[in-house]
């Protein structure tokens, strides 16, 4: 809401497309962010809970549970701040007792053979391993409710986006 018409207004002479990003799961939120200027959405998380996707079943089904405030900005894994899954592996590196993370890359050599072997353990039932599992996601996990084919989120998406220009549209005639 703030950033978005910002950079817009910023950029505008240059004629520079800008596309919004961060949070963005719906349709409704691509409208929003071309409502305030934006020529696109740029999105990431919402695609870790599609069939497609490579993500662990373990991880899928945290994405599922979680609500927005269940993420984390942590340097615990890759050495720079980078949103995640709020976990007791990042809950660990928060504790006042933990060192401090190395800086990127060396904190991933730390954290991604063990987050690995967390993963398979949480694969298998391990029920320590399934409360240290985490990866990366943003706020948008919230809304991330169900597991979709790439195709059925894409058509949910636009079918959102038009419902949602729609919406607005029909404030004009009111
Ligand atoms: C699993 C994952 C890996 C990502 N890796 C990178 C990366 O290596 N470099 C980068 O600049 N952004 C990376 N991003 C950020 C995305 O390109 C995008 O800007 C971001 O996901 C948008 O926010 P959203 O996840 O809330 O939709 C990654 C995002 C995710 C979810």
């Amino acid at each position: 809401m703030v950033l978005v018409p910002e950079v817009c207004q910023e950029v505008e002479a240059s004629g520079v497309p800008v596309l919004a990003a961060g949070g963005i799961v719906t349709g409704r939120q691509m409208a929003a962010a071309m409502a305030m200027g934006a020529a696109g959405a740029w999105t990431g998380s919402m695609w870790l809970t599609t069939t497609e996707a490579e993500t662990s079943p373990i991880i899928k089904e945290k994405y599922l549970q979680a609500s927005s405030r269940q993420t984390v900005r942590s340097k615990a894994r890759t050495g720079k701040y980078s949103r995640q899954l709020r976990s007791a592996w990042t809950d660990a590196w928060e504790s006042p007792e933990a060192p401090e993370p190395l800086p990127m890359p060396l904190q991933s050599s730390v954290s991604e053979a063990p987050l690995a072997k967390v993963i398979k353990l949480a694969e298998g039932g391990h029920a320590g391993a399934k409360q240290l599992a985490t990866f990366f996601v943003g706020q948008g996990v919230g809304l991330m409710n169900s597991i979709q084919s790439t195709r059925d989120v894409m058509r949910e998406f636009m079918q959102d986006y038009i419902e949602a220009v729609e919406r607005v549209s029909a404030t004009l005639d009111e």
